[in-house]
């Protein structure tokens, strides 16, 4: 499985800051080819970034709309992202959740939004603190896959990001056997809802991962590669994360969906 580098720069980047996206496009292309890099940003800097990148990273937008057009104020449909030249779209962040109220059923309509457009879909999950320490970690996670990934989703458009939202943006990250054992957990869930095609999709860790921690994350069992939020938005940090990353044989290498283009 190639590792596939998510950076989410929420809500930051003015056009200025497309420069780190040339930065990045530019040493992906030339020294890192086993891997799939990906960079989701505002809806405002995508047609922009996606000129600047010119195929050499995948540019990807952090929300969607489920609708594919009509009298929704402010919202963006999977559409609009694809015919902006997104290849991707995160639904489901836990700050989305969070602070716009979105539950399983709207991240699971969001999702089957991004397949209509075909775009691929980073379906993100993850549990809070509270509900780590009463040991509820795992029947969250199982819950909000049933819940949040739609039926007949492939390997080839959708991805799961988990992402414990205790260690979104406070410097603090699972340790190794934590993380092994969300991702064999999400990874049973996932066979047993998706079957076979379940034991394919690949699982982002995300969650304070920064150039010190990545190689070890990136190397655990089940994990396909990692979510990066405050890491992702300059070039430098951003590489040495990608660089972290095992090198995978050049016979088993493929390019997916969103790189094709
Ligand atoms: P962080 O964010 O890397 O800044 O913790 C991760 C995310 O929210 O996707």
């Amino acid at each position: 499985m190639r590792p596939l580098i998510v950076g989410n720069w929420k809500m930051n980047g003015l056009a200025e800051q497309l420069r780190e996206i040339e930065a990045m496009a530019v040493s992906v292309k030339a020294t890192l080819p086993s891997l799939d890099a990906l960079i989701c940003l505002p809806a405002t800097l995508i047609a922009q970034a996606v000129l600047t990148a010119t195929g050499r990273i995948a540019i990807g937008g952090e929300d969607c709309s489920a609708e594919i057009s009509g009298p929704f104020t402010g919202d963006i449909s999977a559409e609009m992202l694809m015919d902006a030249g997104a290849r991707a779209v995160i639904v489901g962040h836990s700050e989305r959740r969070q602070q716009h109220g979105e539950t399983d059923a709207v991240v699971a309509a969001k999702a089957n939004a991004a397949r209509r457009a075909g775009l691929l879909a980073i379906i993100c999950i993850g549990e809070t603190h509270t509900q780590r320490l009463v040991g509820k970690a795992l029947s969250v996670c199982a819950t909000q896959i049933t819940g949040s990934v739609p039926e007949g989703m492939t390997a080839s458009n959708t991805v799961i990001g988990y992402e414990p939202l205790w260690a979104i943006g406070s410097g603090q990250v699972p340790t190794h056997s934590q993380i092994m054992e969300m991702h064999s957990h999400i990874r049973a869930c996932l066979t047993q809802r998706l079957g076979a095609e379940g034991q394919k999709l690949r699982i982002l860790y995300g969650g304070s991962v920064k150039p010190s921690s990545a190689e070890a994350i990136l190397r655990l069992p089940q994990v396909g590669g990692v979510l990066v939020g405050g890491a992702s938005l300059n070039a430098t940090d951003f590489l040495a994360i990608c660089r972290a990353a095992p090198v995978v044989p050049a016979h088993i290498l493929h390019t997916p969906k969103e790189q094709r283009r």
